[in-house]
């Protein structure tokens, strides 16, 4: 069971292996519907807008046995309340590293450049022609990028930001990286999150998301940064209290924000719309076809390995 429409390619193959349900109206499941397929499917295939919890997996008798999440994060699926039922889930890491890396950098570029802004005034027919005082934004080159989170995606942001723009990157990890990598990216270590918050132009935030994370980023992290620095997350929306970051932009407390997911999305405060120091996009850091066909063809992998009778290369339960 396929809860949402993927590339047309890899729901061919998906059909070619398996009896495979799609669908067709890409309408995302209701809990109701999430628990029908939990009860009537070998395998359910989930993404980030199904919310897998204890309740949806607690219901009747489960058929599943594997829950196939297309992306890397999977703080959607209430882990726990999986291994309690006995299913395994795997996820898709790697293949959408560079993508998401590459949104990172996007984020950071257009908040300092104020693209957005600029890009609103021009479609509203207000550009008067240029001027030197016009939209004028801050320097990225050389500048501290502080990354919470020291894994693929982070690192590939750093490789991005250090070699490409010349930053310092500084990153909080709660454990040591491999040998060797951080400084193959010229990266430091900081003791603590709240070093990053403030020591950094940037801070850039790349842990998972789920319980152990939420709201990281509060108001007391948020008073920590720099008035001129920026937050951007790719990560998840529950790691930044939203309500702490409306009143930080509002109090002019931090510079700007750019973002790509949010606390309960598709739904985004109007007052986060209103203001125009935030850059909001909606959660494209995967959104590549070549990332996209990837993800899916690693689910399917996963699942050939598990029915297969071999051990799902992603699994994360
Ligand atoms: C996915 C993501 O598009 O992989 C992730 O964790 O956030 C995105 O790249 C989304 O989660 C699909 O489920």
């Amino acid at each position: 069971m396929v809860t949402r429409r993927w590339p047309e390619e890899v729901e061919q193959a998906l059909l070619g292996s398996y009896d495979a349900v799609l669908n067709l109206h890409d309408r995302p499941f209701d809990p109701a519907e999430l628990q029908h397929a939990l009860e009537t499917a070998d395998a359910v295939l989930p993404t980030v807008t199904d919310a897998v919890t204890a309740e949806v997996l607690g219901g009747g008798r489960l058929r599943v046995r594997i829950l196939g999440n297309l992306g890397v994060g999977f703080s959607h699926i209430d882990i726990d309340a999986a291994r309690a039922r006995g299913l395994v889930v795997t996820n898709t890491p790697g293949v959408l590293t560079d993508c998401t890396a590459d949104l990172a950098m996007t984020l950071i570029l257009m908040v300092a450049r104020r693209a957005g802004e600029g890009e609103r005034h021009l479609r509203a027919g207000e550009w008067q022609g240029w001027r030197p005082t016009h939209l004028l934004g801050t320097r990225v080159t050389g500048k501290v990028l502080g990354l919470v989170g020291f894994g693929r995606i982070a690192r590939a942001v750093a490789h991005r930001a250090h070699f490409g723009f010349g930053m310092q990157i500084r990153f909080y990890s709660p454990s040591a990286p491999e040998a060797g990598l951080a400084e193959s990216l010229h990266a430091v270590r900081c003791d603590s999150a709240d070093q990053i918050f403030g020591q950094s132009d940037f801070v850039s935030l790349h842990c998972p998301g789920g319980a152990a994370t939420r709201h990281l980023v509060d108001a007391g992290r948020l008073a920590l940064m720099q008035p001129h620095a920026f937050l951007v997350n790719t990560a998840r929306g529950e790691v930044v209290d939203t309500a702490a970051l409306i009143e930080a932009l509002r109090a002019g407390r931090i510079a700007g924000a750019a973002l790509d997911v949010y606390e309960g999305e598709p739904a985004v405060p109007e007052a986060l719309r209103a203001l125009d120091n935030v850059v909001l996009l909606p959660h494209l850091g995967s959104a590549t076809r070549e990332s996209r066909v990837a993800m899916g063809m690693r689910v399917l992998e996963n699942l050939d390995d598990f029915f297969g009778g071999r051990e799902p290369r992603d699994r994360v339960a």
